[in-house]
């Protein structure tokens, strides 16, 4: 086990971001500080982990207003916490954005990349007892057709600017790992789901459209196949590699769980029936196919054993389960909806954080 104490995460107010910090202190004991540095885009809400702020603020969690392409603002932060430790998901995350407005993946995902490695590697002289983890996607290894499995070994394939950006962004990672001997980790996970999630990816549309009455939009033939694993599982096996992951090395993960849209969708109609006392009927009706995302990814599929056979990582939620959670809390946290969709998160951000 690595000892970690000053944590700096970035995008840390996005969905997986917010559940890593709550993951951290609430499940393993940790008993350092984590410095949450996010610039608040359109996806990113401090309000996510207001419960945190108010237990740990001010001691063991600090929020810094900040983009990772301002080099000054960085140095900063890496100076004032003396940060040892750096788990990188700040990123422009949405495939559908990056194909109607690509330069802000190029900007944030690769040039903010370059800059956090270029201010860790001159504040980190010395590079003993630290890390820089990178988050990343399986998206860099392309699609695949009916068989077989994303390994670590896949050649890079993206086909989209933001798997691009990614790609990039984490060859200038494992680059610095072999030209300067940083010590790194990086992990490329499958397609997320849980709470907090913005309601822009496929899950958390499909439920608040249901629960609006609007359209359920399917792309294309509704074939494309995902791998889908809750939220929390991806920051266990995190957590895992930060603590235990050999340096250089990166992991796989996944939830080998692979599901079409289409029946996804069907699924998610049954549940949030359930849960709201419908019929599935009425939210099924509201399926509508619409056209296709240009360069759509046919199939991704993940490969964890190396995750698995090394670091000993299993997932603990079972799809059904994981879902069940996720659309449950959806009904359960209407103000947090109500916010993100409505921008009125940048005002309680002004009056919560304008005095840090
Ligand atoms: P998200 O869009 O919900 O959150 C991204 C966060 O980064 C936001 O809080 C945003 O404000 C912040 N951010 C964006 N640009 C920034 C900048 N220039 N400076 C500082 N902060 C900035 O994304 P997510 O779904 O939580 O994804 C987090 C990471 O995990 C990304 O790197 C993504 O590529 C990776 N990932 C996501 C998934 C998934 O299914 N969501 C799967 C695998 C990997
Ligand atoms: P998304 O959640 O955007 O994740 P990614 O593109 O990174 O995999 O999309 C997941 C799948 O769902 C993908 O095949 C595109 C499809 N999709 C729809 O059919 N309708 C939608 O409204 C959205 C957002 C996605």
């Amino acid at each position: 086990m690595r000892k970690l104490t000053n944590i700096l995460i970035t995008g840390g107010a996005g969905f997986i971001g917010s559940n890593l910090v709550r993951y951290i202190f609430e499940k393993t004991g940790f008993s350092g500080r984590i410095i949450n540095l996010d610039t608040l885009t359109y996806a990113g809400n401090p309000y996510s982990l207001d419960d945190i702020d108010k237990k740990f603020g001010e001691k063991r969690y600090f929020f810094e207003k900040a983009d990772i392409r301002d080099r000054a603002a960085v140095d900063s932060v890496l100076q004032r916490y003396e940060i040892d430790t750096l788990i990188h998901l700040a990123a422009e995350s949405h495939v559908d954005r990056s194909i109607t407005g690509p330069e802000e993946f190029i900007t944030t995902n690769i040039n903010g990349t370059f800059t956090l490695l270029e201010a860790v590697r001159a504040y980190w002289k010395d590079f003993d007892g630290k890390l820089f983890h990178h988050v990343s996607t399986d998206e860099v290894y392309g699609s695949l057709g009916s068989e077989g499995f994303f390994t670590e070994d896949t050649p890079y394939d993206p086909r989209s600017p933001y798997s691009a950006a990614k790609s990039a962004s984490d060859h200038l990672v494992r680059a610095y790992h072999h030209t300067y001997g940083m010590p790194v980790t990086l992990s490329n996970c499958s397609n997320n789901y849980g709470p907090y999630q913005f309601p822009e990816k496929l899950i958390p549309v499909m439920v608040e459209n249901m629960l609006d009455g609007k359209a359920l939009p399917v792309y294309g033939d509704g074939k494309n196949i995902r791998d889908w694993l809750y939220v929390e599982d991806h920051n266990s096996a995190v957590w895992e590699i930060v603590n235990k992951g050999q340096l250089g090395r990166s992991y796989n993960i996944g939830g080998e769980n692979e599901w079409e849209n289409i029946k996804l969708v069907n699924r998610l109609c049954e549940i949030t029936a359930e849960e709201t006392g419908k019929e599935p009927e009425v939210f099924k009706e509201l399926i509508t196919y619409v056209k296709d995302r240009p360069g759509h990814d046919r199939r991704y599929a993940i490969d964890c054993s190396r995750l698995k056979s090394e670091l000993g990582w299993k997932q603990a939620f079972s799809f059904d389960e994981g879902l069940r959670h996720t659309v449950r809390w959806y009904l359960d946290n209407r103000s947090w909806i109500e916010q993100v969709k409505s921008g009125e998160y940048l005002k309680w951000m002004e009056q919560n954080y304008t005095k840090r």
